[in-house]
């Protein structure tokens, strides 16, 4: 199953890097039938920190006030051995193993599309990271939404990232992280109320409470936790994330998952959770539901691939001679990818009654 993850997670990122020329094929629908998982939420919430946990890894810009001001498209691979390294689509040849440039770059490249303002720009940077110690996932991080526009920011900013996170969020393929800080009232929570939206019955909506050990003296996420405040399909998850003086005194992942585990473990409200609170229990949990979307679609992609297939031949034929080198490298490369995936699965397909169960 990893390597079916792994396979759609491919195809993901052959459509994207085929990028503008994509959009004339049948790719985009392609792209939209694959799983992604979004993080969403109100500015702050520690969207970002829950990413970086899932991942495992300190990479992404944080902190107080709108930070993240482009949609990040973040494909995890799993690799069998050898060092993690990070690549960016606009940086093609360039293989980052120090995480704390692969922070300054995503920096830099959103400081190169909206200037060093505070101005947000829906065009999304994509980073692959490649690693042993990640599940294969596609995971998208989104500006917080946000109730006032701040100095420098046109009015309409508010409404603005409102969109382009329903962009994301209202196709039948996401998968909502949906993040609501414990310190606050579940409901004025915008993760809560823009999701609920998109998906009224909570089908594909996970809830994640963060800032847990930031709750008053004398409350507790109890109530949350056990589904009985708001009820979604899928069980809460809480999580304890790293404060902004860990971040500055330099706690690290493993550190942080430790005291994490101890926190839900020893803390008397939760230690009858604890063994499904946690970032790493988030990020099984994930890997596991986006294997089960994936599974229960493989008819679907595969009957998209074979039709992709034809259309690329087409498209190449149609192409001619005289393509560029640069295209026409990227269009074969879909193509071996789809013919892996037609191959490897029609096994699973064959196996499988018009119904989708096994018989
Ligand atoms: P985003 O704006 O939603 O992406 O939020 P960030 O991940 O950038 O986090 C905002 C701030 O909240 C940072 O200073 C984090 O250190 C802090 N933070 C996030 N989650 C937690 C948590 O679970 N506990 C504590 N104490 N602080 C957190
Ligand atoms: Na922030
Ligand atoms: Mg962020």
């Amino acid at each position: 199953m990893e390597n079916l993850i792994s396979l759609v997670n491919n195809i993901q990122r052959a459509c994207t890097a085929l990028g503008d020329h994509g959009e004339e094929s049948a790719l985009p629908t392609l792209w939209d039938s694959l799983p992604a998982i979004a993080v969403v939420g109100g500015q702050s919430s520690g969207k970002s920190s829950v990413l970086e946990s899932i991942v495992g890894k300190d990479f992404l810009p944080r902190g107080s006030g709108i930070v993240t001001r482009r949609p990040l498209v973040l494909q995890l691979h799993k690799i069998d051995e050898g060092r993690e390294y990070a690549e960016f689509m606009h940086l093609p040849k360039k293989k980052f193993t120090d995480f704390a440039q692969v922070r300054k770059e995503i920096e830099d490249e959103t400081d190169r599309e909206t200037g060093r303002t505070k101005q947000i720009s829906s065009v999304p940077i994509h980073l692959s990271i490649f690693s042993p110690n990640v599940v294969n996932l596609t995971l998208v991080d989104l500006p917080g939404l946000t109730k006032v526009a701040v100095d420098g920011q046109p009015e309409s900013v508010v409404t603005d990232i409102e969109n382009m996170v329903r962009a994301y969020i209202e196709k039948p393929n996401c998968i909502i992280l949906a993040i609501s800080p414990a310190n606050q009232d579940l409901a004025t929570s915008d993760a809560i109320k823009i999701s609920r939206e998109v998906d009224p019955k909570g089908e594909r909506t996970f809830g994640v409470l963060t800032k847990i050990d930031l709750m008053d003296k004398g409350t507790n996420a109890v109530d949350i936790l056990e589904g009985k405040s708001y009820k979604l399909q899928f069980p809460w998850i809480g999580v304890v994330n790293r404060s902004q003086a860990d971040i500055n005194k330099n706690v690290d992942m493993i550190a942080a998952r430790h005291r994490e585990r101890e926190y839900f473990a020893n803390t008397s409200e939760y230690k009858h959770l604890a063994n499904r609170m946690g970032s790493e229990h988030l990020a099984k949990m994930m890997s596991k539901h986006l294997e089960h979307v994936i599974k229960s679609r493989i008819p679907g992609i595969q009957s998209l691939i074979s039709k992709t297939i034809t259309e690329l031949e087409t498209e190449l034929g149609r192409l001619g001679k005289p393509i560029a080198a640069d295209t026409g490298g990227k269009l074969y490369a879909i193509m071996e990818i789809c013919r892996v995936f037609d191959q490897n699965y029609k096994e699973h397909l064959d196996g499988m009654r018009p119904g989708g169960e096994k018989i």
